[in-house]
């Protein structure tokens, strides 16, 4: 959840440290800090809260130098303070080291160092490690010998690095465990580490990514790799990434979150390209999926797990496989999966759903299902992330870079993969007829201009979210196929706008959430055209007998709603299985006006960050 990157090279570190922290600030911004070594010497800056207070402490007292590593920060252990950012250096000032994680033992590894006369200055668990190195580098080891013999020691979850003035011009990288991602780019007389391929794509499309238990020695003129367990030198493959620098920029939009918002028409027909096989009108699915038919067709149970937004694609993704493959189907929080004894019977799928393939629950999910014999698929957009690498079968979701908190595209891509996975297991099953296939594929692959039509009606929503935007709650209720979108609406405001917003299943409005209704709640109420219709209409009556206030989000050709609601706001009609990808997006934009009328800052919600590699 942290960021960091690191430069060894002959240009001046400290821009290319910033401009890199810039692109990973969404992971954290609770503080941020660089540090620079030249001639001996190791300088370090640091600043509490956003990037540009560490920005204007530069300017201030600048720093030059051609090798350095900065660290952008998500506080878990000590409150943020300019204090407990990262870089941390030892008692003489000669190492930094940054972190990503949670060092779990930092409390038995501290005490001796603190009798020994170690002086600590921050509250984090990370400075351990700089102290543990000073000991090392004390006798004379290069830093990487000096790490590793400190790295084994550390228990917990940590990407780290490491700069010293006693092995000038070289940086030391390390991943430890699956959470906290390390990726080495390579440039010409020049290298680079960062956490995420975004703070790389402007210098380097070359990169290699660690796997936990590996470490990176990287200098201007090369990079070689170690394993940690044993210190052997290891091969490492370099891998070309296809995302541009520009395509991980604003482009004009206030907002990252607003700039992802809008490209869905586009990251939608990506997602859908080559996955219909021409002669046979089968959905196909890249080399990334190994399954045989033979494998599909004597699946038992699937399980669908992820995080926040990536959790409420599962429970859409349970809805879709059960009703076209008949497949019994859960869908489950990773935090909840992973620890509570789940039972894997044979020929289990599990499934995992990651934008970033690196959230620690889901990946320790993943590990569990894996020990007790499932076999893993995971959709996932991050190339080389950790739950690709973990999977027996990957999905990538083709979404281009994500750099909002908020997820958006992110999810629509999962909601359209998710639906084509659905197809190809009925198709190999049998529960779907060519001609039912057909038309469910015909109507995919015009999803890209209906969202295109929702997004037309930006400024409808736009008014509305400015005209309730002083609300204390809001109420979000969807039926079937659109019960998740509801979950996803709600939380979408909450994690923006900083309001109560509940999401609900309407039909249990009843038992307990009609308590909640008077003429101070607006309620979005999603009530398209389908098999839930009536049963929904009569909800939003059972709101407005309650004095309730209703926005409805309804078929652009549905004349009858407008009567029972105060506000429509209209999608073009498409097939019920694949309306959550059109009804969600009047939601995503309405939580981000009400969020951008607040004066909130959007792209990166207090308290939250986008990579959550921590339990
Ligand atoms: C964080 C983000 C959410 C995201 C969730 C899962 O909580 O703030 O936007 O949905 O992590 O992330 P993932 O990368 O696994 O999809």
């Amino acid at each position: 959840m942290c960021g960091i990157v690191g430069y060894v090279g002959s240009r001046d570190a400290t821009p290319l440290l910033v401009n890199g922290l810039r692109r990973l600030e969404y992971r954290g911004y609770d503080s941020a800090g660089v540090a620079i070594q030249e001639n001996g010497h190791l300088e370090v800056r640091r600043a509490e809260g956003k990037l540009d207070n560490l920005v204007q402490a530069i300017a201030q007292k600048p720093l030059t130098g051609r090798s350095g590593i900065g660290h952008t920060r998500w506080a878990t252990h000590g409150r943020p303070s300019e204090q407990n950012a990262h870089p941390h250096v030892d008692c003489g000032a000669v190492t930094a080291v940054i972190h990503n994680g949670i060092i779990e033992n930092f409390a038995e590894l501290k005490a001796p160092l603190v009798s020994d006369g170690h002086r600590f200055s921050s509250e984090t668990d990370t400075e351990v490690v700089v102290h543990l190195l000073e000991e090392e580098l004390k006798r004379g080891r290069p830093l990487e010998e000096a790490a590793l013999r400190v790295l084994p020691q550390l228990e917990g979850a940590a990407a780290l690095a490491f700069l010293s003035v006693k092995d000038p011009g070289k940086i030391v990288a390390a991943r430890i465990s699956n959470a906290g991602g390390v990726i080495v780019g390579y440039g010409e007389g020049e290298n680079f580490i960062a956490s995420d391929i975004p703070a790389l794509l402007e210098h380097t499309r070359r990169m290699t990514f660690l796997d936990p238990g590996e470490m990176a020695v990287v200098t201007a003129t090369g990079v070689s790799f170690r394993r940690l367990e044993d210190g052997a030198q290891i091969e490492k493959a370099v891998q070309q990434i296809q995302w541009d620098a520009v395509s991980a920029a604003k482009a004009g939009y206030k907002h990252f979150m607003l700039k992802e918002i809008h490209e869905q028409p586009r990251v939608v027909s990506d997602t859908l390209i080559g996955r219909v096989e021409r002669t046979s009108g089968r959905v196909v699915f890249d080399d990334d999926l190994k399954l045989t038919d033979a494998q599909v067709r004597s699946l038992q149970r699937i399980t669908l797990l992820g995080c926040g937004t990536a959790g409420y694609a599962a429970l859409a993704g349970k809805y879709l496989i059960e009703r076209l493959a008949k497949i019994p189907c859960d869908a489950e929080i990773p935090s909840e999966y992973r620890y509570r004894d789940p039972v894997v019977t044979g020929d289990h799928l599990v499934v995992s759903l990651t934008q970033s393939g690196e959230t620690a629950d889901t990946l320790g999910a993943m590990e569990e299902a894996k020990k007790r014999g499932a076999r893993l698929l995971t959709f996932v957009n991050v190339m080389g992330s950790q739950a690709s690498r973990l999977a027996d079968d990957v999905i990538y979701l083709h979404a281009g870079p994500e750099i909002s908190v908020a997820s958006t595209k992110a999810y629509t891509t999962m909601l359209v993969d998710l639906y084509l996975f659905a197809i190809y297991l009925a198709q190999r099953r049998g529960t779907v007829s060519a001609e039912e296939a057909g038309q469910l594929l015909a109507e995919a692959f015009h999803l890209p201009t209906l969202i295109d039509a929702v997004l037309g009606e930006e400024p409808k929503v736009k008014a509305l979210a400015y005209r309730y935007h002083q609300a204390r709650d809001f109420l979000f209720l969807g039926r079937g196929m659109n019960y998740p979108t509801a979950l996803e609406g709600a939380h979408k405001l909450k994690e923006l706008s900083y309001s109560h917003a509940e999401g609900t299943a309407a039909g249990e409005m009843k038992h307990g959430i009609n308590a909640l209704i008077d003429e101070t709640l607006p309620v979005i109420a999603i009530a398209l055209r389908d098999s839930t219709y009536k049963k929904m209409r009569s909800n939003i009556q059972e709101v407005r007998a309650r004095a309730g206030v209703v926005i409805a989000v309804a078929d652009d050709d549905d004349e009858e709603i407008a009567e029972h609601a105060d506000a429509v706001i209209r999608v073009p009609h498409t097939n019920e299985l694949l309306s959550p990808a059109l009804a969600v997006l009047p939601l995503h934009l309405f939580a981000y006006h009400v969020a951008d009328r607040r004066g909130n800052d959007v792209d990166q919600p207090r308290n939250l960050a986008k990579s959550v590699t921590v339990e």
